[in-house]
């Protein structure tokens, strides 16, 4: 099979009710384990709003996916709404051809356009700064999980002002709690 991919042929767009099992799909083979794949199940079941981008190669196959959920950082006197970043995947086949960078920043794109102050990401270190995630302690912003290497855990601000005096505890939607 020729994994090679030209960029112009690319589509990304939002999950349609079709694409489903292609997901589930490419989760488990992304990550060789089906977890993932089950945590977005109960999140398209759960989670309002459910940001889900698939990236489409000219031949119609789904070869990238990316979730967004309601995220929540908790504070003294209020909360405050943004999204997280979970899961995320490209097809083993098609990795380092820049299908992740491509959906990255078309969710980033989309976060902006929905006016989503902040986005929270736990992962790989190298990967997410060069999007413009910085560790989320430099904002004194904690993760709800315990053990978790400081610079694992970021945050995107996409809306500096709304964000000025925001620190706290920062938590994912409750199903992530419950499924992973
Ligand atoms: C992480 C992932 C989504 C990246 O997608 P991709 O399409 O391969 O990434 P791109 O081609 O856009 O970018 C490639 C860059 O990502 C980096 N990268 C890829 N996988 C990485 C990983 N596991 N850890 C750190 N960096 C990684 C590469 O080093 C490369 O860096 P370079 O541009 O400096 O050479 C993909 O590798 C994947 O699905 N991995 C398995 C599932 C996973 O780990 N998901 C993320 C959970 S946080």
């Amino acid at each position: 099979m020729d994994c090679v991919l030209r960029e112009s042929a690319l589509q990304i767009r939002l999950e349609q009710p079709g694409d489903v099992e292609a997901i589930t799909h490419l989760n488990q083979l992304a990550f060789g384990r089906l977890d993932e794949a089950f945590l977005i199940a109960h999140l398209r079941e759960h989670a309002q709003p459910f940001v889900s981008l698939v990236a489409e190669n000219e031949d119609g196959q789904i070869v990238g996916h990316i979730l967004f959920t309601p995220a929540t950082i908790h504070m003294p006197t209020e909360d405050v709404q943004g999204m997280g970043l979970a899961p995320m995947a490209v097809h083993p086949d098609f990795q380092f051809q820049g299908i992740g960078t491509n959906l990255l920043k078309a969710g980033i794109n989309h976060m902006a356009d929905m006016q989503i102050p902040y986005v929270i990401v736990l992962g790989h270190v190298d990967y997410y700064p060069r999007f413009g995630f910085v560790p989320a302690s430099l904002r004194n912003i904690r993760c709800q999980w315990v053990g978790i290497p400081d610079e694992a855990f970021m945050i995107l601000v996409l809306d500096p002002i709304a964000m000025q005096n925001v620190s706290g505890t920062a938590y994912y939607h409750p199903v992530f709690e419950e499924v992973m």
